[in-house]
């Protein structure tokens, strides 16, 4: 009876967040997207009432959820998949079979879910990395890093270094015939998050300078000092991905501690020491004039919350945090946004930073796109939109690579 009436009250809500969820009207295949937004809204329902009465953690309905589509290694006509591992990480390899005289570029890939959620087998990715490898004759290489929270930062960070370090050697890239002068880091979400900073890391390292030809990312979040630019504002409550959720689960990987995520979503939980870094993430003075509307930039509030999260000062986690001479080495870029994202300006604020100090940017923008269109190319729900994605991205690829 009991199990009845939740599935009623589930229902209902279902149905009245398809019905009253504010979606734009100028977003591509929109009844779908409602549909989506619905289904999102309702597991951010029960996982809130879940979490609230004791029955389980909050990104427990989404982790279920996001485990439901894993494929196995499956090798098809024209690519060999396999599992294996990268100094103890699991990594999944996809290499062309045809016969290749000349050597063949690499794509390093760093799958999204706000460091909690995910996997490079969900049944999307693997489309991708197979799509990927056979279009554009290369190896991919998929990471399987550690997940928040039982590994919290700096954990997923330190996995996707350890692979692609081990992947750079001389003798593995030897081993699976990768082109050295022919690699690139890509990433969607908290992948491009990992990207941006693993990159960072690479090119300011004397021996690992210049080794990475190109990095990718795809609606990436890139800081989480000020949780009130103009892109939260407008898409607060999505579509698909609200601001709310991504806070919650994305506060994982810093800890599991409460108090942060309130704070966050208050945007109030910088520290009195981090003033001097919000010139960093400064929309006011990095976003597009056409983005900024109407919004009055607000000075942030620091040092209301009592415990401190040294990750936040951490560019490792906030690759916005890095210097101008830190970001001035980084190799050709390609950063693609949603307008329906709340992620939107961290890209259009790093692209602005990026082109300030003279790395080539190429910039895609898709008006009509939301978050996390790249995991919708596949049943059950299927966008056009997510190829659209993945059209532009690969032939900025074969342009670039
Ligand atoms: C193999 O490659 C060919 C040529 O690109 C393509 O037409 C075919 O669909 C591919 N097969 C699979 C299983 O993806
Ligand atoms: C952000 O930029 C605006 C405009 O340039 C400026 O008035 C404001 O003081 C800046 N705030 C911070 C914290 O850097």
């Amino acid at each position: 009876m009991e199990v009845k009436i939740l599935c009623l009250v589930l229902l209902c809500v279902t149905v009245l967040s398809y019905i009253y969820a504010p979606i734009p009207d100028n977003i591509e295949e929109i009844w779908k997207v409602k549909a989506v937004d619905s289904v999102a809204k309702t597991c951010a329902f029960m996982a809130t009432l879940f979490e609230y009465i004791g029955l389980m953690k909050y990104e427990d309905i989404f982790l279920t959820l996001s485990s439901l589509h894993l494929t196995k290694p499956v090798s098809d006509e024209n690519i060999t998949v396999i599992d294996t591992k990268f100094s103890d990480i699991p990594v999944c390899l996809y290499l062309p079979k045809k016969k290749s005289e000349i050597l063949r570029p690499a794509i390093i890939f760093i799958h999204g879910g706000a460091f909690v959620l995910g996997s490079c087998k969900a049944a999307a990715y693997d489309d991708l990395n197979r799509w990927t490898a056979n279009k554009l004759d290369a190896v991919v290489v998929g990471i399987d890093y550690r997940l928040a929270p039982q590994y919290p930062f700096p954990a997923a960070f330190e996995d996707c270094v350890s692979v692609i370090k081990f992947f750079l050697q001389e003798k593995v890239l030897a081993k699976y015939r990768v082109d050295p002068t022919r690699i690139c880091i890509m990433g969607d979400s908290s992948g491009g998050t990992l990207t941006a900073t693993v990159t960072q890391l690479l090119q300011n390292d004397p021996k690992f300078k210049g080794r990475i030809k190109a990095q990718a990312l795809i609606y990436p979040g890139l800081q989480s000092l000020d949780t009130s630019l103009p892109s939260h504002r407008e898409y607060a409550h999505g579509p698909i991905l609200s601001r709310e959720m991504t806070i919650k689960l994305a506060c994982l990987y810093v800890t599991e501690d409460k108090a942060l995520p309130q704070a966050i979503l208050k945007n109030e939980h910088m520290p009195e020491e981090s003033r001097h870094l919000f010139k960093f993430v400064n929309w006011s003075d990095f976003l597009p004039e056409k983005y900024k509307k109407n919004h009055v930039y607000t000075e942030p509030v620091l040092g209301k919350l009592k415990a401190s999260y040294p990750a936040l000062l951490d560019s490792r986690l906030s690759p916005l945090l890095a210097s101008d001479s830190q970001l001035q080495s980084l190799p050709l870029t390609y950063i693609l946004t949603c307008e329906h994202d709340p992620l939107r300006d961290d890209g259009l604020i790093y692209i602005s930073r990026l082109r300030n100090v003279g790395v080539q940017v190429t910039h895609d923008h898709i008006e009509e796109g939301v978050h996390g269109a790249l995991s919708f190319t596949r049943g059950p729900v299927f966008l056009d939109l997510g190829l659209k994605l993945r059209d532009k991205y690969i032939t900025w690829l074969e342009e670039n690579l």
